[in-house]
C-alpha cells in the first residue's frame, strides 16, 4: 500500500486537491440498461487511481424522472433505483477511499423536483397550508388567478411560474419540474441538515453546492406587489436586494451547515457554485464560517489569450488569500462545451463559451471546429491549471481530450436548456455523451450489454477511447497521467511568483518547490525566458506530442506555439 492509499485526517486535504467530476450516467454501466450507475464507478476505481486524482465530485445520482439531468431531485437521501442502491453507494466510496480517492456529493438546495415528497403534498394541500408553505407559492394575477404573479422568465427559458388549478402559481427558477423551496421556513433547513448528517455520517468527504447563491427568495404575498422582471434585472445584485439573487441571509443559512461540517473529523468540505456579480461577493461563500470554498469560473469563461489568464490568475488568488480558502480552476463541466471544442472555435463577442454556444446553435458540425488546434490549446491549458497554487477540477472525458457531441439529433437530446427554448439553445447533451471506454462494441465500452447507450456516441468517440490512449505516449490521457502525478510531487505552499518572460503572449511561473510552469499562447515558437535558460533547470514535460518524455530532458531553447512546459530548476 503506497502513502496515496491512506487517507489521513488532514483537514486541509482540499486546499490544492486535484478534483474529477463523474456524471454519473455517462460514465460507466455495469448494470447494461444505457445508463450510467454506481456499480460502474465502483469498477473503475483502478483507472481513477491511476489518473492520480485525490478527489471525485459526484454530479446526482439521486432518485429523479431526469427533468434536468439528476437535478431535479425526488428524495435526497437514496440512490436513484436504476443507478443502484445505497448498499452500491457504500461499496463504491469503500473502494475509492480504499484507492486513496475522496468523495464530494452534489447537493440541490434551491429547489426539489416535482415529485419530492413534499412537493406532493403541497399540491395535495389548500392554499395557505403548511405544506404549501414549504414552496413559494403566490396568487395569480387576474380575476381568477390566471395570469402569473409576474413576468419572471425561468433561467431555463418561458415562464418561472406554473398554475396549479386552483388560482395558485408555484415559482420555479429552472424547469417546471424543479420548484423553489422556501428557504425562510425553518422545516426546510432543517431537512438540508438531515441530508448533509446522512451522507457525513455515510463518510462522504465533502459537498457540492449547487446555485448556492440563490435559496432566499424576496416576494411578496400580493401579487400587485411582485416587481416586474424589468425592475429585478436593474438592481445591482451586489445590495443584496434583488428578489432572489444573491441575498446576504444565505450565509446565515451555510453558518448552520457550517457546524454540521466541523463536527466531524476531519470536516467535511463544501464548495459553492455560485454565479454571482463580483468576485467581493464570491468570497463570501468562500469565508470559513461559510461553505468554504466557491468556485472560479473566470478561467471557464476566458479565451486562450496570456493577458486574460494572467489577470484571472492574479485576481483569484488575491480573493481566495483575503477569504482564509484556496480557489478552484475549472475549464469544463456538465454545463458548458468542453474546453477542446471552445479554444477550436472562434470566440464570439470576446468569450469562448458564446463561441461554442453559437456554433451549437448552428448545428455543431465536428468540421467546423479546428479540432487540432482546440486539444493542442485544451492540453497547454489544462497544465498550467494544475501547475497553479489552489484546486483543480476537470471534467470526466477531458482527460481523453474529448471534444463536444455538437451535432446531436433533436430527437435524442434531454437537456430542459433546448426542450424549453427549441431554436434558441441547443442545450448541455453535447458535453454529457457516455464516455469511451473502448475502441469498439456497442457503446464502446461503456455499458456491459448491447444496449444503445442513453445518449448516442459518435464514431469519432472511439480513437479517443481509454483504450486506444491507455498505452500512447502522446495521448492527452497519458499526458493527465503524468501531469498529476508529478503535480503531487512538486505540489507545495500556495504562492506562485511570477517569471518576466519578455514576450507577449507568453506566462511563466515558479512555485515554491522550483516547480515552473511555462505557457506560450502564441501559435509561433517563442524563446524560453532567459531566467530559466539559464537557471540550469531540467525539463520535466511538455503539453506538445512529445508528452512520452518521462525522463528529465535536455531544455530546449524554446517553447512551441500554444504549448505549456513544466521544468524544475
Ligand atoms: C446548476 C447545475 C446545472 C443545473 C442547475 C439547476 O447550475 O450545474 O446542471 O441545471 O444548477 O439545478
Amino acid at each position: 500500500m503506497t502513502d496515496r492509499q491512506i487517507l489521513t485526517a488532514d483537514a486541509d486535504w482540499w486546499r490544492q486537491a486535484a478534483v474529477y467530476q463523474i456524471y454519473p450516467r455517462s460514465f460507466a454501466d455495469a448494470s447494461g440498461d444505457g445508463l450510467g450507475d454506481l456499480r460502474g464507478i465502483a469498477d473503475r476505481v483502478d483507472y481513477l487511481r491511476e489518473l492520480g486524482i485525490d478527489a471525485v465530485w459526484l454530479s446526482p445520482f439521486y432518485p429523479s424522472a431526469l427533468a434536468d439531468g439528476g437535478y431535479d431531485v425526488d428524495d435526497y437521501r437514496d440512490v436513484d433505483p436504476r443507478l443502484g442502491t445505497l448498499e452500491d453507494f457504500d461499496a463504491m466510496l469503500a473502494a475509492l477511499h480504499e484507492a486513496g480517492i475522496r468523495v464530494i456529493v452534489d447537493i440541490v438546495p434551491n429547489h426539489t423536483s416535482d415529485r419530492h415528497r413534499w412537493f406532493r403534498e403541497a399540491l395535495a394541500s389548500p392554499k395557505g397550508s403548511k405544506e404549501r408553505g414549504r414552496y413559494v407559492f403566490r396568487d395569480g394575477r387576474g380575476e381568477k388567478g390566471e395570469e402569473p404573479p409576474s413576468d419572471w422568465i425561468s433561467y431555463f427559458g418561458g415562464p418561472a411560474w406554473e398554475p396549479v388549478g386552483d388560482g395558485q402559481w408555484y415559482l420555479h427558477l429552472f424547469a417546471k419540474e424543479q420548484p423553489d423551496l422556501n428557504w425562510d421556513e425553518p422545516e426546510v433547513n432543517e431537512e438540508f441538515l438531515t441530508t448533509l448528517r446522512f451522507w457525513s455520517d455515510r463518510g462522504v468527504d465533502g459537498f457540492r453546492v449547487d446555485v448556492a447563491q440563490l435559496l432566499l427568495k424576496d416576494i411578496p404575498e400580493d401579487p400587485q406587489q411582485i416587481m416586474s422582471k424589468a425592475e429585478a434585472d436593474a438592481i445591482d445584485r451586489t445590495t443584496g436586494e434583488h428578489p432572489f439573487e444573491e441575498r446576504p441571509g444565505v450565509h446565515e443559512i451555510y453558518a448552520t451547515w457550517r457546524e454540521v461540517f466541523d463536527s466531524y473529523d476531519p470536516p467535511r468540505t463544501a464548495v459553492a457554485e455560485a454565479w454571482v456579480s463580483s468576485p467581493e461577493q464570491r468570497a463570501r461563500f468562500a469565508r470559513q464560517d461559510s461553505l468554504g470554498q466557491s468556485f472560479n469560473f473566470d478561467l471557464l469563461e476566458a479565451d486562450f489569450d496570456a493577458e486574460q489568464f494572467r489577470s484571472i490568475i492574479e485576481k483569484n488568488l488575491a480573493i481566495s488569500e483575503a477569504s482564509g480558502s484556496s480557489t478552484t480552476w475549472v475549464l469544463s463541466n456538465h454545463d458548458v462545451v468542453r474546453h477542446a471544442t471552445r479554444y477550436g472555435l472562434d470566440p464570439v463577442a470576446g468569450t469562448g463559451r458564446k463561441g461554442g454556444a453559437q456554433w451549437l446553435l448552428e448545428g455543431g458540425a465536428a468540421d467546423a471546429v479546428r479540432a487540432d488546434a482546440g486539444l493542442r490549446r485544451a492540453r497547454a491549458a489544462s497544465m498550467l491549471l494544475m501547475a497553479l497554487p489552489g484546486c483543480t477540477y476537470m471534467y470526466q472525458g477531458e482527460e481523453l481530450g474529448l471534444h463536444e457531441v455538437g451535432d446531436l439529433d433533436p430527437d435524442s437530446r434531454q437537456d430542459p436548456t433546448f426542450l424549453r427554448n427549441p431554436g434558441v439553445d441547443v442545450g448541455r447533451d453535447g458535453c454529457r455523451v457516455p464516455i469511451p471506454w473502448s475502441r469498439g462494441g456497442a457503446s464502446l465500452g461503456f455499458g456491459e450489454t448491447d444496449a444503445a447507450p442513453h445518449l448516442p456516441q459518435p464514431e469519432w468517440f472511439a480513437s479517443s477511447s481509454v483504450e486506444a490512449e491507455d498505452c500512447d505516449p502522446a495521448s492527452t490521457l497519458s499526458l493527465y497521467r503524468r501531469a498529476l502525478e508529478l503535480r503531487r510531487i512538486l505540489q507545495a505552499d500556495e504562492e506562485l511568483e511570477w517569471l518576466e518572460t519578455g514576450a507577449e503572449g507568453v506566462l511563466a511561473f515558479r512555485r515554491p518547490s522550483g516547480w515552473v510552469s511555462v505557457t506560450n499562447f502564441g501559435a509561433e515558437p517563442a524563446p524560453l525566458p532567459e531566467a530559466i535558460s539559464e537557471s540550469g533547470a531540467e525539463l520535466l514535460l511538455s503539453s506538445g506530442p512529445e508528452t512520452g518524455e518521462q525522463t528529465p530532458a535536455e531544455v530546449p531553447g524554446e517553447v512551441p506555439g500554444e504549448t505549456t512546459l513544466w521544468l524544475r530548476g
